[in-house]
């Protein structure tokens, strides 16, 4: 699996995925070999990004050259 911040949006999901809620129950990825998850908190789609971090001016820019 791999992840990637995207600079003011989603986390992009790639790889072998297994998406669960907080009681173990599954989202249905058959076929999909990536997502994208909201982490602006703005999503009507939660926890997918559908796009409004754009619409609400979401800013975040994270990497690890930030850590340090
Ligand atoms: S990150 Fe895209 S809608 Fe939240």
């Amino acid at each position: 699996m791999k992840i990637t911040v995207r600079p003011n949006g989603p986390l992009r999901v790639e790889g072998h995925i297994v998406l669960t809620d907080a009681d173990g129950k599954e989202w249905d990825l058959t076929g999909k070999p990536a997502v994208s998850l909201c982490r602006c908190g703005a999503s009507e789609k939660r926890p997918f990004c559908d796009g409004s971090h754009n619409k609400v001016g979401f800013q975040c820019s994270a990497s690890p050259a930030l850590l340090t």
